[in-house]
């Protein structure tokens, strides 16, 4: 569009992206990449912030107060590269007149996909296998070797029913016959739920005594703050599984641990951490623990798709039109 050309708005973007992408943003704004592809400090971003008309980040920036504290901004646009925005201080980008946007939908099936592969691995004990076989200590086929718990037929309890939650149901329901129990901050509509043959429970403690299988698909950020503690998985079943690929500050790492440890659940299996990349080491002790490095959405087609869609957002906001994924 003219008002593009003519006047190419300046766009950083903070971290590589899938090259496809970085070619069509470098055609349509006048874009610097972070080329070292290291996350970004506080004081990088205040800097930027004077400097560049959008910020293009990703959940490894920590967008909050320290990296905002800034009295104005060239800025306009913040426009993340993921779904999940608790890393960025909405509040501050709104006083500074910051408008802010992520990317829904177009991972919603390969993060449901990956919650699916760690709840198989842990109740399968897939990681357990693994380690021993490269470990040199199979020792061949035995009634008692490595035996886990079955998944199809189970009770699945979401946690957010989102279209990441609604994504999990979907392939539980249909392909593994589980019954579905929802948990969500506010009433799911009726035909969502027959959707997946799914019930709605009130609270989180009413789903967790009820649940094979618990599964995390609700956003991070102060809200939901070790939303599963100690208490909350002291109501899990005993030999029951939890699985985390919405963020890490949702559990409470050391309780979960404990649980781990003590046998009070079967096992967990977690895509994100608590100040990831760092992972606390007391994790690294359980075995009946599954983790794997925030893959949710790596696939090639999901991160292209991301980045389009951060692409299609800049370019309704300097068009003039409300980007379709503002969330700020
Ligand atoms: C997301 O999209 O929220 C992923 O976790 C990466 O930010």
């Amino acid at each position: 569009a003219p008002a593009i050309l003519n006047n190419r708005p300046r766009v950083l973007v903070t971290r590589r992206w899938p090259q496809t992408v970085e070619a069509e943003l470098a055609e349509r704004f006048d874009t610097v990449f972070n080329v070292e592809d290291r996350p970004m400090s506080a004081e990088d971003f205040r800097d930027a912030l004077g400097k560049f008309d959008a910020i293009l980040p990703t959940v490894t920036d920590g967008l909050g107060s320290e990296a905002m504290d800034v009295s104005e901004a060239r800025t306009r646009i913040l426009a993340n590269y993921g779904v999940g925005f608790s890393h960025i201080d909405t509040d501050a980008a709104k006083k500074l007149g910051i408008a802010v946007t992520n990317t829904p939908d177009v991972l919603s099936e390969c993060t449901a996909d990956l919650a699916m592969t760690l709840m198989l691995m842990v109740a399968r004990r897939a990681g357990e296998g693994e380690r021993e076989l490269r470990a040199g200590q199979w020792t061949g086929w035995r009634p008692t070797h490595l035996v886990g718990a079955k998944v199809s037929g189970k009770v699945l309890g979401i946690v957010g029913f989102g279209r990441i939650g609604q994504a999990m149901a979907q392939r539980a329901h249909f392909g593994f016959g589980m019954k579905i129990l929802v948990q969500n901050r506010s009433r799911v509509a009726q035909d969502v739920l027959d959707r997946y043959n799914a019930v709605q429970v009130d609270t989180i403690e009413d789903l967790l005594p009820q649940c094979d299988f618990v599964s995390l698909h609700c956003p991070g950020g102060a809200a939901n703050r070790h939303l599963i503690n100690s208490h909350r998985l002291d109501l899990m079943k005993p030999g029951a599984f939890l699985i985390n690929t919405a963020r890490g500050e949702v559990i409470d790492e050391h309780a979960l641990a404990q649980a781990l440890m003590f046998d009070c659940i079967g096992g967990a299996a977690l895509d994100v951490f608590d100040g990831e990349p760092k992972v606390a080491p007391i994790l690294l002790d359980c075995d009946n623990l599954v983790m794997l490095p925030h893959l949710g959405s790596a696939t090639e087609e999901t991160r292209t798709a991301m980045g389009m869609r951060v692409l299609d957002n800049l370019v309704d906001f300097f068009e003039g039109r409300t980007p379709g994924d503002q969330v700020a």
